[in-house]
């Protein structure tokens, strides 16, 4: 059967990100990560975004280019991420893929970036299992689908303001770590200590994590004598338990046995513990696919529009 060659780039935040793909092979996913440069800043810069993107596409391209020549006579699409992102940033991919589509004469396709976090379990791994529940919680968002296939996605709960992963490097910070606070938060939860009692309940069709931010850290700052394990761990516990209990929700109402977990917090030890105990089977990218890159770009828009039965 005739092959399928794909070019996706990767633009929407501060990481840079081309792949190479042979249907829904990963050939090769190059990733530029400029962290470093915003280590002063306590956070992305867009302008600076931007303008390393402008540099970084043309390196990562040549070096891809160079290296693959004999794909890129074959190529029969390219995808970039058009949604959502950091606006500029979105626009030097955008430029990249128009320029590219008209040196190569093949079609774009705009994809939305979570809809790749969504698909990226499904990379070099395991075949897809729709329907399915897919929530992605990052230091940006936290929302839950339902997928019933690639073009049927149905956002069932929204991020109204904080990101779980934002909530969880705030508490951090006031808790005396440095960024980012969810790991450190993890590392130190024990559910024997999580004894402090937050008032949390939310509305079925949001994520709002704002009241319980303030919540834990108005009490960090009245309580200085108790011990930050207490606090940390009472706060895993009542945010993730809450998460559970809202996907569990969806999972009845909507008759679905498998989940899948996109972003940061995807590595939360408490949380896949809980989730095992609710779900057949949860799937989670490999690592090198579950922070922003272009391979799940590639592979979202394979299934999407090439992709066979
Ligand atoms: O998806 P991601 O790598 O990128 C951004 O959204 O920027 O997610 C990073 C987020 C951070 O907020 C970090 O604190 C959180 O994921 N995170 C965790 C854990 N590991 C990373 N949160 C809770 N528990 C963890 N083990």
């Amino acid at each position: 059967m005739k092959k399928i060659y794909g070019l996706a780039i990767e633009t929407s935040c501060d990481d840079t990100s081309i792949a190479l793909l042979e249907d829904n092979k990963v050939i090769e996913c190059v990733t530029k990560n400029n962290n470093e440069d915003f280590k002063n800043y306590g956070g992305i810069v867009p302008e600076i975004a931007s303008r390393n993107h402008a540099k970084n596409v043309t390196d990562i391209f040549e070096k891809l280019y160079n290296k693959h020549e004999q794909h890129f006579l074959h190529l029969n699409y390219i995808a970039y991420t058009n949604e959502p992102g950091l606006q500029i940033s979105l626009h030097v991919g955008e430029i990249l893929a128009r320029s590219l589509s008209f040196q190569f004469k093949v079609p774009i396709f705009p994809i939305n970036h979570i809809y790749g976090h969504i698909y990226s379990s499904f990379i070099n791994k395991q075949p897809l299992l729709e329907p399915f529940l897919a929530l992605v919680a990052s230091g940006k968002t936290t929302s839950l689908f339902l997928v019933n296939s690639p073009i049927d996605i149905v956002e069932l709960v929204a991020t109204k303001d904080d990101a779980i992963g934002e909530v969880y490097d705030k508490i951090g910070l006031a808790l005396g770590m440095s960024y980012p606070g969810g790991p450190k938060i993890d590392a130190i939860f024990d559910s024997k200590i999580a004894n402090i009692k937050f008032s949390f309940s939310q509305q079925k069709n949001i994520f709002s994590y704002s009241g319980l931010k303030s919540q834990v850290l108005n009490y960090i700052k009245n309580n200085p004598n108790v011990p930050k394990q207490n606090i940390a761990s009472s706060f895993q516990k009542t945010i993730i338990d809450n998460l559970i209990k809202k996907i569990i929700y969806y999972k009845k109402k909507f008759h679905v046995n498998y989940l899948v977990i996109g972003g940061g917090v995807a590595a939360n030890n408490y949380l896949r513990e809980q989730i095992t105990l609710f779900f057949d089977k949860f799937f989670i990218p490999l690592k090198e696919f579950s922070c922003d890159n272009a391979a799940m770009i590639g592979y979202y828009c394979y299934i999407k529009e090439f992709k066979k039965n």
